[in-house]
């Protein structure tokens, strides 16, 4: 039974990796510092060490208890809009914190890693699909600070014997079939999240960051996967690592794109109701295009996606939404 240390897993995506592993039998220890994870997030049959990345006694103790067979490092900070405010954390907790713990996880000998980069790392593609060659033009600290910490594994890999798959995650949405965990953010800046918070009246509008960008309908336009099939790229991603892959790069998305209103509308039909909305402004550091060219995962891995769909995208996320009034 192979063991993973999953840093993040009180978070969206790493918890929902995490039930994944436990459901496939890996042996599962997370660590998060609950910044702005939820302890009710991770999954029962997980071990749960509460712990920042940074603190290198803790984490060298955690690593000499366990073999660990692999890392998948989720944790960091997401928020494109407080990263504008407050670059140096962004670069502390995403680039300097995690190369630290990363570096004390390679002296432990553990030295295959997944990590969570982002489309971000791209900047504006225009009418481009992105590709993973293409070169990077970060936009905000954010999308630095994920591409400093690629950086830092891309020239570790050419001197010493580690290996990474870097997956640079489209916009991720969405929850699993089973509903055992999804998106809870207070601050939430994720459109789908703030769509279904005003479905449900715990907001009471929705604003529209700007229509005056050069689209069809003026707003921007992402790439939306889905979170089950997100997670599912994870586990191929590690057991092609501990079949001893070696290092590499992969967009995840659908290499579909909607815009802000698209996604809107979309909702409006399931709800078969107008949400209420009004026009703002253009956020700083908001692309106008990100929509992933996937051709590479696709064909390394044979991977078609299952939940392509914006329609039970958006469902899913509305039943999630509807299930955490509950813990509110
Ligand atoms: N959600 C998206 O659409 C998206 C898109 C691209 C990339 N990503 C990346 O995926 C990863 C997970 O994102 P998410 O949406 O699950 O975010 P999240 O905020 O829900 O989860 C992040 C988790 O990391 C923990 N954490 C943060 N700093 C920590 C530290 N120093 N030590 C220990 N734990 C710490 C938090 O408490 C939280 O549980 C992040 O690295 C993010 O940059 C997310």
């Amino acid at each position: 039974m192979k063991k993973i240390l999953l840093t993040g897993g009180a978070g969206y995506i790493g918890s929902h990796v995490c039930n994944l592993l436990i459901d496939k039998n890996y042996k599962v220890t997370v660590i998060d510092n609950l910044e702005t994870g939820n302890k009710f997030l991770i999954p029962k049959r997980a071990k749960f060490e509460l712990c920042d990345i940074g603190n290198t006694k803790k984490i060298e103790q955690i690593l000499k208890k366990e073999n660990f067979d692999i890392i998948m490092h989720f944790a960091g900070l997401i928020r494109v809009d407080e990263s504008v405010k407050k670059p140096k954390k962004y670069i502390l907790y995403n680039y300097e914190k995690s190369k630290k713990f990363l570096e004390i996880c390679f002296k432990h000998g553990l030295n295959k890693v997944i990590f969570s980069s982002t489309a971000a790392v791209y900047g504006n593609l225009k009418n481009k699909k992105a590709k993973e060659t293409d070169k990077l033009s970060p936009l905000n600290p954010y999308a630095l600070s994920k591409m400093k910490l690629e950086n830092y594994l891309i020239k570790k890999s050419k001197i010493d014997k580690i290996n990474y798959v870097i997956l640079r995650y489209f916009n991720v949405a969405g929850a699993e079939k089973k509903l055992r965990t999804g998106l809870v953010s207070k601050h939430a800046s994720h459109l789908i999240k703030i769509i279904c918070e005003v479905a449900t009246n715990k907001r009471k509008l929705l604003t529209i960051n700007g229509e005056n960008y050069n689209t069809k309908d003026g707003t921007p336009i992402r790439d939306y996967i889905h979170i089950s099939d997100l997670s599912d790229a994870h586990l191929i991603s590690a057991e092609y690592l501990l079949n001893k892959g070696n290092s590499q790069i992969f967009n995840c998305g659908y290499s579909k794109g909607y815009s802000v209103k698209q996604v809107i509308f979309e909702m409006e039909k399931i709800l078969k109701r107008k949400l209420p909305s009004k026009i703002g402004k253009r956020r700083k550091g908001d692309s106008e295009r990100v929509v992933a060219n996937i051709s590479k995962f696709k064909k390394y891995f044979s991977w078609q996606p299952k939940y392509n769909n914006l329609n039970l995208i958006l469902k899913s996320a509305l039943a999630w939404e509807k299930k955490l009034k509950k813990y509110e």
